[in-house]
């Protein structure tokens, strides 16, 4: 259902949807992608994640932080879904809705799903407690996560009988009978891992959850339906993606990964859309790469070259604040997330941030132990073992920021793109160089 593949703003007919995913280890900038893209759709679904995500959106002068509202939301005409394959934190969310408003956005248009499940306090204890546990044992083995408690509520969902959906929060009666169960369980399991953990007390959890009920009842709907609406009347629905592909808990850098399909694999059970339906994914990729937390990181430049890119990037998380790890482009990692999600345009966010380097080293292979490779490894145990091997090409100088055509980025900067979508095998449609919606080179 690709009507034409030379748009990146509209890969779908109508009645389809089109997906915006990471193709990295997170943070690509999708949050802007999405806000370009938004206007030509009627509806911006989200699809997996929680409040471990953190996306901005800058325009007017101002940054915006989101990290359940869809980035679509800026655009009053265009329906915000948080998908049913979401974790939401009520308290997070109502948080985000009130900072939206002070900031004169409206949320009138936002719905969220009724099966989308509940975070409670007492999964971001457990969150936390599993971290330090981790930490103890050995250094290199804690995931870093967000402590959001986006793990032990995808856990809870599997488990069914100790898991609360955004529609029992309209229903206290159910309310009180489940939590009055699951609290002082959870209270004894979270003590048997460590003796000090603080205990929730049920009654004042109950009453918390009754109170976000009323705050979030007018928002709560059930999303398939309104999605199904809009392909109905012909309208189309852009997807967004939180987290990234190298993160996704089936295809990523297992067990240092999120707890949900964040690749574009994810999509349809996560936002009730048939797989027919799904017309289009744009997958966004810095022009170096990035991550925050533990896990193997074969290209990191824990030196001055990642020191560079760090503060020229602004790469501290939108979400916890953490530095993040910097080094250079892997293609073999990004070739890998292009085939995997299936898709047709990449967008390359941060250009601007490389210029003044002489030299880019972009890794073309992988040797693990001794032998030569050009695929990516199934899980963290052979990654943490690659050496990557580079080609180098020649850097690029400049302010890049107020370039918007392609033909007036520098001879080297545009060879390092046509360079990284040769090898990716999907065309660079979208190039970033600078934060602002305005600081973007569409090619057609
Ligand atoms: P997301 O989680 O994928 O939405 O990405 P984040 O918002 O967490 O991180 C991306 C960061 O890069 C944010 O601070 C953006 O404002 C910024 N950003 C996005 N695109 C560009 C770009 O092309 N150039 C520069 N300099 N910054 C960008
Ligand atoms: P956005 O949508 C960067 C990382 C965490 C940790 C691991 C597991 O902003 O790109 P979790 O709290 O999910 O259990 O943590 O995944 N992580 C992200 N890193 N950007 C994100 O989201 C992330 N979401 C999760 O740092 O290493
Ligand atoms: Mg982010």
């Amino acid at each position: 259902m690709r009507p034409d593949n030379s748009d990146v703003f509209e890969l779908c007919s109508p009645g389809h949807a089109q997906a915006v995913i990471g193709l990295q280890w997170g943070d690509e900038g999708k949050g802007k992608v999405i806000d370009l893209l938004a206007p030509r759709f009627q509806a911006v679904v989200r699809y997996n994640g929680g409040a471990n995500a953190g996306h901005s959106v800058v325009f007017g002068g101002k940054r915006h932080s989101l990290h359940l509202i869809p980035s679509g939301v800026f655009h009053p005409g265009v329906l915000s879904i948080i998908g049913n394959g979401v974790v939401v934190d009520p308290g997070a969310l109502i948080g985000e809705i009130e900072k939206l408003s002070v900031a004169g956005i409206t949320t009138n248009r936002l719905k969220v799903s009724s099966r989308a499940h509940v975070v409670f306090p007492y999964h971001k204890s457990e969150d936390a407690i599993r971290e330090r546990t981790l930490s103890e044992r050995a250094a290199d083995s804690s995931i870093g996560t967000t402590k959001r408690g986006i793990g032990p509520a995808y856990a809870d969902k599997a488990t069914r009988s100790t898991a609360i959906r955004m529609a029992d929060l309209l229903r206290p009666e159910r309310l009180r009978e489940l939590l009055s169960q699951i609290v002082p369980a959870r209270n004894r399991e979270l003590a048997a891992i460590d003796r000090d953990a603080e205990p929730c007390d049920a009654d004042s959890v109950i009453e918390q959850a009754i109170g976000w009920g009323r705050a979030l009842g007018p928002y709560i709907e059930d999303s398939v339906r309104l999605v199904q609406d809009v392909f109905a009347s012909n309208g189309r629905v852009l997807v967004e993606g939180a987290n990234a592909t190298l993160l996704d808990l089936d295809h990523g850098t297992f067990p240092f990964v999120t707890s949900s399909n964040c690749s574009a694999l994810g999509v349809c059970a996560g936002s009730g859309i048939a797989p027919r339906r799904l017309g289009g994914i744009v997958g966004v990729a810095k022009a170096y790469c990035t991550r925050v937390g533990g896990g193997p990181f074969p290209t990191e430049q824990a030196n001055e070259h990642g020191d560079y890119i760090r503060e020229r990037g602004r790469e501290y998380g939108t979400t916890t604040g953490r530095p993040r790890r910097c080094g250079w482009l892997d293609l073999v990692a990004l070739r890998y997330a292009v085939r995997l999600n299936g898709v047709d345009a990449i967008a390359l966010t941060l250009l601007d941030v490389l210029a003044g380097l002489e030299e880019l080293p972009l890794c073309v292979g992988y040797r693990i132990g001794g032998e030569l490779t050009e695929h990516f490894p199934p899980d963290a145990y052979d990654l943490r073992r690659v050496e990557p091997v580079y080609e180098r090409v020649r850097g690029f100088e400049g302010d890049l920021s107020g370039v918007r055509r392609f033909e007036d980025l520098p001879g080297d900067a545009r060879r390092y793109v046509e360079f990284i979508e040769t090898f990716a095998g999907a065309p660079v449609r979208m190039i970033g160089v600078g934060p602002d919606r305005e600081q973007t080179i569409i090619r057609g």
